[in-house]
C-alpha cells in the first residue's frame, strides 16, 4: 500500500464546533496564549490553565467526528496512513483512525508537574489544584506549550520522509517546528493542501481550498477514484 501521511491541525475540527486558534473568534482572541499554554502562565495561575483546558475537556464530551476526520479513517482501506496532529483532541481516533500521532500533546491525558514520564488517562474531565500524580506533584495538562520541547518532532519527521503523499488539512502552518515537517517530504510525493484561506507555501503543492469535509471528499475520489 502507498504511504499516505497527513498533518493537521484545528481547521479540521472546526465543523465539529471546536474553535481554531487563529480565525475570527478563534481561541487566542479570548484568552491570552502566554496566561495559558506557557510554563511561565502555569507557574504564574495554575487554576486559570486547568480552567482552561477542563473547559476545553468539557466540550470535548459534546462534539462528534466530522466527515473529514471520517474520510482519514476511511483512506485506510486503500492507503498505509499516518496522521501527525497539533491537535489536542481525540476526534481523529474517535473516527477509527489507528496511526495518530500528537505533536502537541492530548486533553484527554495529565502528568506530574514535576515528572512528564508520569502520564494517566483521564476518565472524567475536571482536574482541580491538589490533585495529585503518584509523585505527590499536582498534575499538569500533558500538552506541549510555547517554549516547550516537542518530544515527537523526530518520530514525525521520520514519517514524513517516507511519504508518497501528503496532506495538509486545517492548519495555517505558523507554529513551529511542526511546520517545518512539510521539508521532510521527499521531492516526489505530490502535497494536497485543503484549508479555506489562502496562502502559499515553500513547496509547489495541489491546493484544494475548501472546507475538510468538502475538501476530503474531494481528495478522496482524486486518490481513490484517480
Ligand atoms: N476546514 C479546513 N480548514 C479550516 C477550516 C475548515 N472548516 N476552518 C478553518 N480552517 C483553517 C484556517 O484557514 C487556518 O489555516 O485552519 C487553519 C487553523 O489555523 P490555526 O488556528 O493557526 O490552528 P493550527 O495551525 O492548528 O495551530 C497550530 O498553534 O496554538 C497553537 O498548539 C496550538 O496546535 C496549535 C498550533
Amino acid at each position: 500500500m502507498k504511504r499516505l501521511v497527513i498533518l493537521s491541525g484545528a481547521g479540521i475540527s472546526a465543523e465539529s464546533g471546536i474553535k481554531t486558534f487563529r480565525d475570527m473568534g478563534g481561541l487566542w482572541e479570548e484568552h491570552d496564549v502566554m496566561d495559558v499554554a506557557s510554563p511561565e502562565g502555569w507557574e504564574r495561575d495554575k487554576e486559570l490553565v486547568l480552567n482552561f483546558y477542563n473547559a476545553r475537556r468539557k466540550q470535548l464530551l459534546d462534539v462528534k467526528p466530522n466527515q473529514g476526520h471520517l474520510v482519514l479513517a476511511e483512506l485506510e482501506k486503500y492507503f498505509d496512513v499516518n496522521i501527525i496532529t497539533q491537535n489536542v483532541d481525540n476526534l481523529h481516533e474517535r473516527a477509527g483512525s489507528s496511526k495518530v500521532l500528537h505533536l502537541h500533546g492530548e486533553l484527554t491525558k495529565v502528568r506530574s508537574e514535576n515528572n512528564e514520564d508520569l502520564i494517566y488517562e483521564l476518565d472524567h474531565w475536571e482536574v482541580k489544584l491538589g490533585d495529585t500524580a503518584e509523585d505527590g506533584a499536582q498534575l499538569r495538562p500533558h500538552i506541549v506549550w510555547f517554549g516547550e520541547a516537542v518530544p515527537l518532532i523526530t518520530t514525525a519527521a521520520e514519517i514524513c520522509q517516507q511519504a508518497d503523499i501528503f496532506i495538509v488539512v486545517g492548519t495555517s502552518l505558523n507554529v513551529y517546528p511542526a511546520a517545518g515537517l512539510i521539508d521532510y517530504v521527499p521531492q516526489s510525493a505530490p502535497i494536497y493542501l485543503i484549508d479555506p484561506s489562502d496562502f502559499k507555501l515553500s513547496r509547489k503543492v495541489h491546493h484544494i481550498q475548501e472546507k475538510a469535509t468538502t475538501g476530503l471528499e474531494k481528495l478522496k475520489e482524486l486518490l481513490v477514484v484517480g
